[in-house]
């Protein structure tokens, strides 16, 4: 086979097997039939801007749900998360001083790796949660019983989600411009002082933009942004019955989301979802981690950028090692893609390789984990003169107590409060924030500095 389908012959791995193949079948086929909910020119110019990334000519700011749920979903959420990403996006702009490309893990982000098959609790075992599309997150029988129809109602709550998504990037959120109003809260505390002048600043230069005269067109466009979706793509029965051949090029096109990115415990070379994304258009990104071997690097870079190592902006290697550990492994991927002479967009996701369970038995990240792997990845790269080209968070704009530390100092007791991820703990709107404002400032300070990389 080599069309679509053929990932189908090859071993896959962390998805469900259904036992209801005539249920199954029924799903494929009313997805097929359905209208997509990203097209190829999009997800062509979100490559384009992938490429600026990796030259060091803009910035990527990857964030959302570590998986979103069925039943946390309203316009609040989509509006909270959607705002605080673009108070973030303007935060890390105003540091490195070329345009934010603003990527949510939304409107598709709904199926789960899990570590374990199954999940004991009080001596009864059942088969794991693996993400609202699959099974139920309840912990009873029937919940866990993979369910194709979920995928329909998955379908439509990213098709939801994106009109609301691009609703707001019209310009619902002009007031986004006021950094004093959103920043008022957040920089009360004691400790904020040094955001405090890095608000000030930006305001300044907002009040003197605005002061200077703006045409109303370029008014205009200061309030719209370009906004992309994104998500794992992991259940491929979903992925494939949603691919679309683009009528213009002929190209096939990933209909669910602009970005797809394969996870750590699914990039085996020869693997469904390694061959799956090879056949897409979509900009593919790629979870890399401490098992990320050389040899293995070498063969999915040439696999996912069917050999055209220069096609910048196609393959983004999301790094994820843990604090300590990007020392180790961060260098030697470095290597081996530039002893490939291949361009990718470098990206880090400084919240999987964090994980601990705290004392009081909730998973979760400590604030200063995550800023500790965002430090070591600038520094790095800065020491191996290659782009550091984005961020990559699990976070929500909600008041959410998931992770610990930040200016508010959550505790391990804090954590029970509103613990409310479906799975891994989220940086809340306010951690999010500051740590936007510490990216900024590392870049502010040189150390993180694109276009100094860039040049190197
Ligand atoms: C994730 O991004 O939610 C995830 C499961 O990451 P990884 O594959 O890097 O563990
Ligand atoms: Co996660």
């Amino acid at each position: 086979m080599s069309g679509i389908e053929s990932w189908r012959d090859k071993e896959r791995i962390q998805m469900p097997v259904y036992t209801d193949t005539a249920a199954l079948n029924a799903v494929e086929a009313q997805l097929r039939g359905l209208p997509p909910l990203v097209f190829a020119d999009e997800a062509r110019r979100l490559r384009s801007e992938l490429a600026a990334v990796s030259r060091g000519e803009a910035f990527l700011l990857q964030g959302g749900d570590c998986a979103e749920s069925f039943e946390q979903f309203g316009q609040s959420q989509v509006q909270d998360f959607f705002k605080v990403m673009l108070q973030m996006a303007m935060v890390l702009t105003y540091g490195a001083k070329v345009p934010v490309v603003k990527v949510g893990r939304i409107a598709g982000q709904f199926a789960k790796p899990r570590s374990a098959p199954t999940e004991t609790v009080d001596g009864v075992e059942l088969p794991s949660y693996r993400g609202d599309i699959i099974n139920g997150f309840d912990f009873d029988e029937a919940s866990r019983i993979p369910d194709p129809n979920r995928m329909i109602e998955a379908y439509t709550q990213a098709a939801a989600t994106l009109n609301l998504l691009r609703g707001f990037a019209r310009g619902g959120f002009a007031d986004i411009n006021k950094v004093h109003q959103w920043t008022l809260d957040f920089t009360a505390e004691d400790k904020a002082e040094a955001y405090r002048g890095i608000a000030d600043a930006l305001q300044d230069t907002l009040d003197f933009i605005k002061a200077a005269g703006l045409s109303p067109r370029k008014a205009e466009e200061l309030a719209t942004v370009d906004f992309y979706t994104s998500h794992e793509g992991l259940l491929l029965e979903y992925e494939e019955a949603l691919t679309r051949v683009d009528p213009r090029s002929g190209e096939l096109v990933a209909g669910s989301g602009h970005l797809i990115w394969i996870g750590d415990r699914t990039r085996q070379p020869d693997g469904a979802h390694v061959d799956f994304c090879s056949k897409v258009m979509n900009p593919i990104g790629l979870k890399c981690g401490p098992t990320t071997s050389a040899e293995d690097l070498k063969v999915l870079v040439d696999k996912l950028m069917n050999g055209k190592l220069d096609d910048a902006g196609r393959l983004m290697l999301i790094t994820r090692f843990g604090a300590e550990k990007v020392d180790e492994h961060l260098p030697r991927l470095i290597e081996t893609v530039q002893e490939m002479g291949a361009q990718v967009v470098w990206t880090c996701d400084p919240m999987h390789g964090n994980t601990i369970k705290s004392a009081s038995g909730y998973k979760t990240r400590p604030f200063e984990d995550v800023l500790g792997e965002v430090q070591a990845f600038f520094r790095v790269h800065q020491d191996a003169g290659t782009v550091p080209g984005g961020v990559h968070f699990e976070m929500t704009g909600q008041d959410v107590t998931e992770c610990t530390g930040g200016l508010r100092a959550l505790t391990d007791e804090d954590l029970s409060d509103r613990y409310h991820t479906a799975c891994d703990p989220r940086l809340n709107a306010d951690q999010a924030l500051e740590l936007a404002f510490l990216v900024n400032q590392l870049m502010r300070e040189g150390r993180g500095n694109v276009k100094a990389a860039a040049r190197a």
